[in-house]
């Protein structure tokens, strides 16, 4: 599939601010090409600035990677192949490292369910309702076997090994070359309805779509825990744990 529609997004100037920061010696600049669905040719663009160098491959989330490469593209491939390694997900290996460890900072201690809260609005809370609070992207996690820290800590490190049934990550690439990805809202020989990752619902024609796939990844993302602390895990833990609602 190829598409000659030109870059939405403005690559040059991209390039630019990269090129003044790097002289200016600071980072790569945060995240950029998360917001709406980038197409084949904005993809491609992308790829092809970090390709150059010009652009830091740092600076572009898997998440963004991932959902390139769902078009298929030849180009796209060769771009991707080999520089991101974990475009198919957190490796076996790598999960169980941090499985373990985890495991271990958990019960080397208890942690403060009120500042866990606060954690979970932050992180959790615009997905999943706990104790009547949060959104409604992912299933309700007041009745999940929450005391269950193995498998509460499997389904955070990957989400993708087991999916809830009615979860399930549908995309759908349309005839101008958009890729949505999002939770089955409503199917019906019109419209195709899709909920996103930040809970936004989007009405796609059916004329509109070219290609749909469901495909074997959670829409929750990975790799939520690595910015927290170890305390701030055993408080996340306390608060996820809690029987009862925790009122501060
Ligand atoms: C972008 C939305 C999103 C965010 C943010 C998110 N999740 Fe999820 N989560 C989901 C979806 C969708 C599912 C269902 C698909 C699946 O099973 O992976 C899910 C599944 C789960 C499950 C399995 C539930 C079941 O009934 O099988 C647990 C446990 C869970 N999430 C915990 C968390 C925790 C804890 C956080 C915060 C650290 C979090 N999630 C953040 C969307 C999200």
């Amino acid at each position: 599939m190829t598409s000659t529609t030109a870059p939405a997004l403005p690559i040059a100037k991209l390039e630019a601010m990269f090129a003044a920061n790097r002289a200016a010696g600071k980072k790569a600049l945060a995240p950029f090409v998360t917001a709406g669905d980038p197409d084949v040719a904005t993809s491609v663009a992308v790829l092809e600035a970090v390709d150059r160098g010009a652009i830091d491959a740092a600076a572009i989330p898997v998440e963004t990677v991932r959902k390139a490469t769902i078009f298929r593209d030849d180009r796209i491939a060769e771009l991707v192949g080999g520089r991101w390694k974990d475009v198919d997900g957190v490796s076996t290996a790598d999960m169980q490292a941090e499985m373990e460890r985890l495991t271990g900072v958990l019960a080397s201690g208890g942690g403060d369910p009120y500042a866990g809260k606060r954690l979970y609005m932050q992180a959790c809370g615009k997905c999943h309702v706990l104790h009547a609070v949060g959104g409604q992207v992912g299933p309700d996690l007041t009745t999940f076997k929450r005391d269950d820290v193995p498998r509460l800590l499997l389904n955070i490190l990957n989400p993708s090994a087991e999916i809830r049934e009615g979860f399930e990550t549908h995309v759908a690439v349309t005839a101008d070359g958009r890729v949505v990805q999002g939770l089955l809202v409503e199917d019906d020989p019109q419209v195709l309805v899709l909920r996103d990752g930040a809970g936004q619902t989007v009405a796609l024609e059916r004329d509109a779509i070219e290609e749909r796939r469901v495909i074997p990844r959670s829409l929750m993302p990975e790799g939520q825990l690595a910015p927290l602390s170890d305390a701030q895990v055993r408080d996340l833990f306390a608060y996820l744990r809690t029987a009862q609602p925790v009122v501060d």
